[in-house]
């Protein structure tokens, strides 16, 4: 089968890592988690004082310090799936926290910052066969993806997901916390400059408040066939 480029953008914790993943292993695609980045450089701004205790960015000491930030993707035998590294040390724990998720929005919303993370995710994703989500892939990053999903799910639900989350990694809040920080969040990626989350004129809407994780991914899979299928008639028929 034809190797395409998927991109998946969407809400907050609307699953958009879970069904990705999921396609990836499936497909035997590789996958690109880019909030993942942008997390890690929040968490190079947390522990090199660019960022102070109340969430204060210092804007033009983390665009001097970019070209001291390298995040890459190593792939772990043992979870299947790539862990984020910054300088080359893992941080897949670390960017998972509520403190880098109250901040990272604003991180992201840096533009010389965007710059950098999406030369990136371009030089990461050339090849097809590439699955990646965030928030402005469809839009931005890969305009031209064969696939582009938007993702959507109930707030409540989305907070119990993530509250779920947090508690299985040890941290605890409740779920009105959860469910403000995430709202907070797509208020922020909504509305700034710099590529906003916007759903692509040509993106698939997914809502997977009220469908399980098997269904989503059949749901999807079967896109791709579809896909697949009217590409081979239009060759067939040149
Ligand atoms: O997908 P996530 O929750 O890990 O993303 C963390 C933040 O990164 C999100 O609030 C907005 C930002 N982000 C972005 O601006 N563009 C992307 N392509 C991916 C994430």
């Amino acid at each position: 089968m034809q190797k395409i480029t998927i991109a998946i953008d969407g809400y907050s914790s609307c699953g958009k890592s879970t069904l990705a993943k999921a396609l990836a292993h499936k497909l035997n695609y590789s996958y690109i988690d880019t909030g993942a980045m942008y997390r890690a450089v929040t968490v190079y701004a947390l522990r090199n004082g660019i960022i102070d205790e109340n969430n204060n960015i210092n804007v033009e000491k983390l665009i001097a310090s970019l070209d001291n930030i390298e995040v890459t993707f190593v792939f772990n035998p043992q979870t299947h799936i790539s862990d984020t590294y910054l300088n080359n040390e893992n941080v897949e724990r670390e960017i998972r926290t509520m403190q880098v998720s109250s901040i990272v929005s604003k991180v992201s919303s840096i533009k010389e910052v965007r710059e950098k993370m999406v030369a990136l995710q371009r030089k990461m994703g050339k090849s097809k066969g590439v699955i990646l989500d965030g928030r402005d892939i469809g839009t931005n990053v890969f305009p031209k993806a064969e696939l582009k999903l938007f993702m959507t799910a109930d707030g409540d639900v989305r907070a119990h997901r993530r509250l779920t989350e947090y508690s299985s990694k040890g941290q605890y809040f409740t779920l009105e916390e959860v469910k403000h920080s995430l709202l907070e969040r797509d208020t922020e990626d909504i509305n700034r400059k710099e590529n906003p989350l916007i759903k692509a004129d040509d993106a698939i809407i997914l809502d997977n408040s009220d469908i399980s994780r098997e269904e989503q991914l059949e749901f999807v899979l079967k896109l791709i066939a579809d896909l697949q299928f009217i590409s081979r008639q239009e060759q067939s028929q040149h």
